[in-house]
């Protein structure tokens, strides 16, 4: 059953007139390092505050991040549960992350108080870093994220399901409407992200080309321009490479190109690329029917891009940027591609088929071209779950990265640390790029057994002349990825907050 989250701010005098008279309640508070309170939790818990001293022991619970003690009926307090939550670093951060992620802290929060459906939290915190109405931000948005469902076709409530329909929270700090304001464009990446995740979750037959750009025509509502090429377009441009991967489907192909001008007139813009195959089933070489259906998820760096520009739009972020998608299907049938097939792309430079499960570089190589020529951008970046080998690689903790350009490289990896949606670098190079050379045309479109992030990324270089470019291949991290505090969603929207923090930091002016 779809579920509603209200979050709002309020002052810490209205909180805890609040939880003076609420019976139902769950209220949060926080301690740190050896149990330490703010003066704003000793003062609310008065006498109650010795509860959290004689259960600490018992419940092993030492302030930590990531860690809370739940006290049921507490005595001396009217509501009807207290949760203790750590604000103590449990850990050293990562190098390039911060001391306590704020983000996260709400995420866990959330988690913690699994199944409450009036929610308190008094955000005074005996030790922060940073401002704290940009904290009480994060911790809202890490909120949000954490309550992210994703259940519209379910039908029966089970009796074991523990979710309230309706939540409502509210957060105490010392200043509201400073955290409001604040919480303004943590909310619109929000929304970005839960998007993309919806993008991700949706069946195949729900979510493919057509649909799928419907969805991303909805950002026009935003502020985006937003074009849709269709079948007879991409032909008149030479899209022939994206082409030949949907030829097998009933359903046609899509190219959308979305416009956020929000910078100055002229300032080049910044690019966002993603491949949308809107299920793979690897075509013609098609793949083994075990976990299968996780293809529906082939298109979440598409989704990211979508999710991305829907962020920066409705925060009006101080840039203009790009965001194009090319949406296909890889099907078989009488009308699919076939191994041997030679392709023609935008750029002139042909491609063999070897593999027609190697599609998402085809899609790319056009897409990529496109941009570069219409555009003319500052940089590339796109993203695609394009290769199992990475997940090989690198798991599903950091997404690969490949680039013609050190500075957007460094920067990647930082605002990777410090959004936790890290990159790691993988190398790219003329000895690498010798194996994808054809017998029969300029390129193949596999590259043999060893290397095949290497040999996919490759193939993307080739369509990309002098703009600084990086390729991230989220195939670890896009979709069934493993659940953190802010992410309990098969597909995790991964990328947005990443990218907008790029923006945001590097490229708003
Ligand atoms: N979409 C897949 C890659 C993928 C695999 C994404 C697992 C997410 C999870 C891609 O189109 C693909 O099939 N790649 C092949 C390439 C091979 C045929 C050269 C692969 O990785 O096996
Ligand atoms: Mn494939
Ligand atoms: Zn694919």
């Amino acid at each position: 059953m779809p579920q509603t989250v209200e979050i709002v701010f309020t002052s810490i005098e209205d909180l805890a007139a609040r939880a003076g008279r609420s019976e139902s309640a769950t209220l949060v508070v926080f301690a740190g390092e050896d149990l330490a309170q703010s003066h704003a939790t000793r003062n609310l818990l008065g006498p109650a505050a010795e509860l959290i001293g004689r259960a600490a022991g018992a419940a092993k619970f030492k302030g930590k991040t990531s860690s809370a003690m739940d006290l049921l009926a507490p005595s001396g307090l009217k509501v009807a549960r207290l949760l203790v939550a750590g604000s103590h670093p449990s850990k050293k951060p990562a190098a390039g992350a911060p001391p306590v992620d704020y983000l996260s802290l709400g995420g866990s929060v959330m988690g913690k108080a699994n199944g409450a459906t009036d929610i308190l939290v008094l955000f005074d915190l005996p030790d922060w870093n940073g401002d704290p109405a940009s904290a009480a931000a994060d911790f809202l948005g890490g909120m949000k994220l954490r309550a992210y469902t994703f259940d519209s076709y379910k039908t029966k409530k089970k009796d074991d399901d523990e979710k309230p329909s309706a939540v409502s929270v509210v957060i105490g700090v010392s200043d509201p409407e400073a955290a409001q304001r604040s919480a303004q464009s943590r909310l619109a990446i929000v929304e970005g992200v839960t998007l993309a995740r919806t993008l991700v979750n949706e069946p195949p037959n729900v979510l493919f080309p057509d649909s799928f750009a419907e969805r991303a025509k909805a950002l026009e509502a935003l502020g985006v321009k937003v074009e849709v090429l269709d079948v007879a377009a991409m032909q008149a441009l030479g899209m022939n490479a994206l082409l030949g991967v949907g030829q097998g489907s009933v359903h046609d192909s899509r190219c959308v190109i979305m416009r956020w001008e929000g910078g100055k007139e002229g300032d080049a813009p910044v690019a966002f690329i993603g491949k949308g195959v809107t299920f793979d089933s690897g075509g013609i070489s098609i793949k083994p029917a075990g976990g299968m259906e996780d293809m529906k998820g082939d298109m979440a760096g598409a989704a990211c891009v979508v999710g991305l520009m829907h962020a920066l739009a409705s925060r009006k972020a101080r840039v203009n940027a790009i965001g194009a998608i090319g949406l296909v299907e890889n099907m078989p049938s009488g009308t699919a591609q076939r191994p041997g097939d030679i392709v023609k792309t935008m750029s002139g430079q042909t491609i063999e088929i070897i593999n027609t499960d190697a599609e998402g570089r085809l899609v790319l190589a056009d897409v990529l071209w496109h941009v570069q020529n219409q555009f003319k951008p500052k940089f590339m970046i796109n993203l695609a779950t394009l290769t199992g080998a990475i997940l090989v690689a690198l798991g599903t903790e950091y997404a690969g990265l490949f680039s013609n350009n050190d500075e957007l490289s460094d920067r990647l990896f930082t605002v990777g640390m410090a959004t936790g949606e890290k990159v790691w670098r993988m190398p790219l190079g003329p000895a690498y790029d010798k194996l994808i050379d054809s017998k029969f045309a300029d390129m193949k479109n596999t590259g043999g057994r060893h290397a095949g992030s290497i040999t996919a990324a490759q193939l993307l270089q080739r369509f990309v002349n002098d703009v600084p470019w990086a390729h991230l291949d989220i195939a670890g991290t896009g979709m069934s990825s493993p659940q953190t505090d802010v992410n309990q969603s098969w597909g995790s929207g991964w990328g947005v907050r990443l990218l907008d923090r790029l923006v945001s930091e590097h490229y708003e002016s």
